[in-house]
Order: structure tokens, then sequence, then C-alpha cells
């Protein structure tokens, strides 16, 4: 079967940008940087994108580039007969858990997108009216999964467009759509009266809130929003062409994903402080966007409620624009494979990856409503994915992708690839693999340990 490749070097880039750029920075990444007490959380989340992103991006890519397959056929390829290729399996498996939750919140984004369009908020003015909203909508049995089914079969119309015309296409036009929405937010939350608290909590770091679970926090953070340690990458990749630059667009999509993340902070905060709504523990949890934000957005303009009515239509939007460039990622890891390894058509593939996420997703929306009971070890079944995927599933992808490309891996195909046979240089490549070696694997280690209190 002849593989489709990426048509132009900024569509491989926005794509991979696209995957990793999603609810991950904007839902998220805010969520975070709140509990975990703002400007040092961020110094050291960008610490562990330095330390642990970049070297297993720059990994993944190598190996999707290299062997121009899905992510469990990569590792067959390049280490035949060995366990390895369980590592892209498990990454197929974790693709398919992770969209199949994800999708249930990119859902919520579009009903919200709905409420502000028709300006359902209009008139709300306590945190309890708009608690009511979420929680009457989240625990309904009907609407979020009507949702969920309708954002998994706008990810399963573009992927079986295919790589070009599909992904590619789509990620050109997003992506600066996207730019473009959150630089407005961006300029309009900064500038609000009384916004200055809020840019001061995201910029003067008190590192006295610094401990060992901060730490944990950013590097499971780091990984969620790169979208790494499941093949997500090393997919994409595998459409790169041979001239593509991969520690370039490594330093590319981290530097867009990092600054999208960042801006999303500078949104949020600013415009809680401007709307002197004064944050709190409890309205710093996943309710944030759904709750604290609209209410937000409804204060923050008393006198103009056009601009309220704008503001909120343009991030819910922006929100579902950028969780359908990373639920496309998720459903492509999975959609190629099945269809390289079963040899299905492609079409075919992707029609059993959206029904058995719709499948797994409608018990996870459900999971806020009628099926909050279900619990196993004290989660719901949209937790418990939740939990496996990024705490689990994620870092122990990664760590065996350092471990691989730092120990198993000829160096020379790793070098080859990373230079283009020479064409570019890499003078960090010694201390690349020496972090891939000797520090990646272990901070991981340390990420696990630590989930499971024994560090
Ligand atoms: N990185 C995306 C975000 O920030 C989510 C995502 C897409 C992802 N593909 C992934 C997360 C693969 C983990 C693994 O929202």
């Amino acid at each position: 079967m002849e593989r489709e490749n990426f048509g132009s070097k900024i569509g491989a880039i926005l794509a991979a940008a696209g995957s990793a750029v999603g609810l991950g920075n904007i839902w998220r990444f805010p969520i975070e940087t709140g509990r975990n007490g703002g400007a040092a959380f961020i110094l050291v989340y960008i610490c562990c994108i330095v330390l642990l992103g970049m070297p297993i991006m720059m990994s993944e890519f190598m190996i999707g580039r290299h062997t121009q397959s899905n992510t469990a056929r990569a590792y067959q390829k390049l280490a035949p007969g060995t366990p390895w290729k369980w590592v892209g399996r498990l990454g197929v498996f974790t693709g398919f858990f992770i969209l199949s939750y994800y999708a249930v919140v990119a859902g919520w984004t579009v009903e919200y997108a709905c409420l502000a369009i028709f300006n359902c908020f209009r008139g709300m003015t306590t945190r309890a009216e708009f608690e009511k909203v979420f929680n009457d909508f989240a625990s309904d049995p009907v609407m979020p999964a009507v949702w969920l089914i309708f954002f998994v079969l706008l990810t399963h119309f573009v992927i079986v467009r295919g790589v070009a015309r599909g992904i590619e296409r789509w990620s050109k036009i997003l992506m600066p759509m996207l730019f473009i929405l959150i630089g407005v937010l961006v300029a309009c939350s900064v500038s609000m009266p009384g916004a200055a608290s809020g840019v001061e909590f995201m910029l003067r770091p008190d590192f006295s809130k610094v401990n060992s679970s901060t730490v944990l926090n950013a590097m499971g953070q780091a990984f969620y929003s790169l979208s790494l340690g499941m093949g997500c990458l090393c997919t994409y990749a595998s459409y790169f062409d041979r001239k593509t630059n991969l520690a370039k667009t490594t330093l590319q999509v981290v530097i867009i994903d990092t600054l999208i993340a960042l801006m999303a902070g500078f949104i949020i905060f600013p415009a809680a402080a401007a709307a002197n709504y004064g944050l709190t523990p409890q309205d710093i949890g996943p309710s944030l966007i759904f709750i604290t934000l609209p209410n937000v957005f409804q204060q923050a303009f008393g006198s103009l409620p056009v601009l309220s009515y704008v503001f909120s239509v343009m991030f819910y939007l922006l929100l579902i624009v950028a969780a359908l460039t990373s639920t496309i990622s998720m459903h492509e890891v999975v959609t190629s494979y099945m269809s390289e390894e079963f040899n299905l058509p492609r079409k075919r593939s992707a029609l059993v990856e959206t029904t058995l996420s719709i499948v797994l997703g409608i018990f996870c929306a459900l999971s806020f409503g009628v099926m909050s009971d279900v619990k196993l070890f004290g989660m719901t079944i949209f937790e418990l994915l939740d939990w496996t995927a990024s705490n689990i599933c994620l870092p122990v992808g990664g760590m065996f992708i350092a471990l691989f490309a730092g120990w198993y891996l000829d160096r020379q195909l790793f070098r080859d690839e990373l230079t283009n046979r020479g064409s570019v240089r890499a003078p960090y490549f010694r201390a690349l693999i020496f972090v891939l070696r000797y520090i990646t694997p272990f901070l991981i280690l340390a990420v696990i340990l630590g989930n499971f209190g024994l560090f």
C-alpha cells in the first residue's frame, strides 16, 4: 500500500503542533498552574519540557520517520523479534483510552459554544447559577453522549479524508485560526481594569510552594501537553518527508505548545482577577473553564454585555478547534495501526476505532450522571481512564521510548536520521544521548513511583 506524506513542511509542523495544542493547554494547564502556585510551577514545567519533553519528542520523530510505519510496526522494524513492539501496542491502547474520555470533554465544549452563541448565560450573576447549568448538563443521560458522538464523528470525517487532504489541510486552517483567536483573547483579558494581580500570579514565582508533588504534576502535564509517550508524534513523523529537520520541528512544536499554554494562563488568571472574582481553590478544578470562566466573562464587562457575548463565543469556539486537532491525532494512531497491521482499508479501520471510542466514551460521559456511583478503586470510569492514561501509560511509554532510543538503538542510525544523512548538523547529539540514557528515564521513574506515593 502506498503511504501518504504531509505535502508541505509547514503542514507537517502545524499537524504536530495541532496534536500538541489542545484541552491540555487551555483546560488542564491553567488548572495545574492554579493548584501548584503559579509562576513557580511554570518554571518547573519548562524544565520538564526541556529535559523530558524535547528528548522524547526527538526520539519519537526519529523512530516514526525512519520506519515510515505505525507505532507498533515501527518497533518491529527497528527491533525485530524483541518485545519492544509492546511499547507501540501500549501506545495504541492508550490512544484509544485517551480519545474516549477526551472526546467527552471536547463534547462539553460544543455544548458550551452553543450556550454562548444562544446567549444563555445572559443575566446570570451567581456562581450557583453557573454551577447548576454545568451540573445539570454533565449529569444529563443524553446530551453529553450526543455531543460526544458528534465530536468523534467530526474527527472521523477528517481522518477518512486521509493525511494530506484531511489532517494537513484542516490543521493548516484550524491552527492559524486558533492563534488569532487566542491572541485577541489575551489582549482583551490583560487590558481589563484590575487584571494586574492575575498577570502577577503568572509572573512572580513563589518558590515556597514548590515541593515534590509540584514537580510530579509538572512532569505529567509536560507529557500530556506535548502528546508524548504513546506514539502519537511517532505516527505523525511517519508522514514527514526525508527533508524535514527533526530537531528544528521539535523546537517549533515545543515553542508553539508552550506559548499557547502560557497564553491560556494569561487569558484566564487576569480575567478572573479583573472580575474581582477571587479564585478560591474550589474554582481551580476541572470546573474552571465551564463554571468559573463563563461567570467571569459575564461579570467582567458589566456595562458592555456585547463584549461578554463575543468573549465567550470566541473562547468556546477556540476550545473546539484546539480539541479537534488533538482528537484527530489520537484517532490516527489507532486507525493507522489497524489499517496497516490487519490490512484493512483505511475507512474501515477508522470506522472500527470510531465505534469503539464512542462506546467507551458513552460510559465516560455517563459517569458524571447515572453511572456516577459505578466506581473502581474509588474512581469513576472517566477518572479511572484519565488517571491510568496520563499518570501511568504515558510516563511508562515515555520511559521505554527514552530507553529504546538511548540504550538499544544503533547510534549511527539515530544520528543519520537527525542529520538527514549528514545534510544538517547535530552538535547537540552527544548531550541528547546522555540525557536520554541517564536523565530522562530516571526522572520518569520518579514520576511513576511518586504516583504510587513511593517517592
Ligand atoms: N496534547 C493534547 C492536549 O494538550 C492532547 C493529546 C493529543 C495527547 N494526543 C495525545 C495527550 C497523545 C497524550 C497523548 O490537549
